[in-house]
């Protein structure tokens, strides 16, 4: 018997999936992605969290922030992610991915059902307040180019499965709601 990725996924008791989480700089999207990684693994699930620590410096370490260079980032990831669903895990994925280009064609690698799209909306307003790692000072003083929402683009998607307004909902409660969408059985 060939062994497939029905398979390898039901070895492991799940479905797999891709949990693509999108948004600006800043806008909470690895803390929110680092909590539901938590949570699934403490309810059993084989997951995965690629980011910027462990793909910008190793894999995509050749590639800097121009619009092709994303471009390129984002096929990457989005190939590694779908190579980990067929794994049988759950892949969650935090970049801000700002085209819907690359973010359609990540969908496309899957079967339907399989991506589900996270849309962590912070107002750029918010995220440039927050500011945790001085990129948006640097990108408003001229000191850092292409810089996404000051002058690099950010396309929000159209149709997430879930929308996290991070004005009003707190980085647990995002999670929750997240791992809620899933209706894991038992
Ligand atoms: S993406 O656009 O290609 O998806 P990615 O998520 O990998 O971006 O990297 C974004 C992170 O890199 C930001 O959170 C920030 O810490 C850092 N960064 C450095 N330069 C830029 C830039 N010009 N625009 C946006 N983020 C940048």
């Amino acid at each position: 018997m060939d062994i497939d990725r029905k398979a390898r996924a039901a070895l492991k008791r799940q479905e797999p999936k891709i949990l693509w989480f999108t948004g600006l700089s800043g806008a909470g999207k690895s803390t929110v992605a680092n909590l539901v990684d938590a949570r699934l693994h403490a309810l059993g699930k084989h997951t995965y969290l690629l980011d910027g620590d462990n793909i910008r410096l190793g894999l995509n370490r050749d590639l800097g922030y121009s619009d092709t260079d994303r471009v390129e980032n984002i096929r990457r990831i989005a190939e590694v992610a779908a190579l980990m669903a067929d794994a049988g895990l759950i892949a969650l994925v935090a970049f801000i991915s700002p085209f819907r280009r690359e973010r359609t064609m990540a969908r496309g690698l899957v079967g339907p059902g399989e991506f589900v799209e996270i849309f962590i909306d912070t107002p750029i307003a918010v995220a440039e307040a927050r500011d945790p790692k001085g990129l948006y000072k640097k990108a408003r003083a001229g000191q850092l180019k292409d810089f996404t929402g000051i002058d690099s683009p950010y396309e929000p998607p159209q149709a997430p499965e879930i929308r996290i307004d991070t004005t009003l909902t707190s980085a647990e409660d995002a999670a929750e709601q997240i791992v809620g969408f899933l209706k894991l059985p038992g």
